[in-house]
């Protein structure tokens, strides 16, 4: 293999992993051979070493990120603050200048939502991925794609349904989120349902499904079937489905998946 292509390799491995962020602006090699004291002369007097002058670490760059609330606190803080919004201009706002999540901090983007806000469908999501987080829209990577041909399988698209994620922010690397962010995170997309016009929900995968339904079951079993779900004072239908992004790694899923999505589709007709 040449350098190049094993340079390349050694990337696409790295960033399979999830390390696919930059840490600094300066590359550093840490491979970078430490050069070894000479060994005194055969015969040569004994070397009394020095006691070792220690050099003072320079100081650490100033850290100009806020200190972060314990999740209680940060929860409240989100739960008051999204209670205040009135309308989704300004939750957007809200989400965006929120400081209590740690995600925040490693995103690129807030992602809030894409398509329609009076659409009768809202689908949420987990969280936003690598696409998403550089151009601040849900589902526009390659899951997204999925989603939009599955949309249009049953006549919807951008334009009549609305979509939103329960985390606003990407975990680095892609991973799940831990239920501490989804604690933090919980009380802006609740409100955010409530503050939509949506009378149907669809949840994409088992995370959105498990946290705003309550529920501790995998989406195996809570996929494909109804549940009412409570927004203020309205109660709307919420629909379980696999995550498009789980159906592109286990394919065979599919045909549950359009069961799933014809479910809704009756359902839309059945609101005329
Ligand atoms: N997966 C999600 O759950 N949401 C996105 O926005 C993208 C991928």
């Amino acid at each position: 293999m040449s350098q190049d292509r094993e340079a390349l390799a050694a990337l696409a491995f790295q960033v399979e992993s999830g390390a696919d962020e930059a840490m600094d602006k300066e590359p550093v090699n840490r491979y970078r051979a430490v050069k070894e004291p000479e060994a005194p002369a055969l015969g040569a007097p004994p070397v009394v070493a020095e006691p070792a002058r220690r050099t003072p670490a320079p100081a650490p760059p100033p850290d100009h990120r806020p200190a972060l609330l314990a999740t209680g606190q940060a929860t409240d803080s989100a739960q008051s603050k999204a209670a205040s919004c009135m309308n989704l201009a300004e939750l957007r706002d809200l989400v965006t200048e929120f400081d209590g999540c740690a995600l925040r901090q490693t995103a690129t983007n807030t992602v809030f939502a894409d398509g329609n806000p009076e659409a009768r469908v809202m689908i949420v999501g987990e969280a936003p991925g690598r696409e998403e987080d550089l151009r601040g829209l849900p589902f526009v990577g390659e899951s997204g794609r999925l989603m939009d041909r599955m949309l249009a399988a049953i006549g919807l698209d951008r334009e009549t349904v609305y979509i939103s994620n329960i985390l606003p922010w990407r975990p680095p690397g892609n991973r799940k989120p831990t239920t501490q962010e989804i604690t933090i995170c919980l009380p802006f997309i609740e409100r955010h349902i409530e503050l939509s016009k949506a009378e149907i929900l669809v949840f994409a995968g088992g995370t959105a499904a498990s946290a705003l339904l309550r529920r501790s079951e995998g989406i195996t079993r809570l996929r494909g079937r109804w549940y009412k779900y409570q927004a203020g004072a309205r109660e709307l239908a919420a629909l379980p489905a696999f995550h498009p992004a789980y159906l592109l790694r286990q394919p065979g899923l599919k045909r549950e998946a359009w069961a799933d999505f014809l479910k809704l589709k009756e359902r839309l007709i059945s609101l005329g």
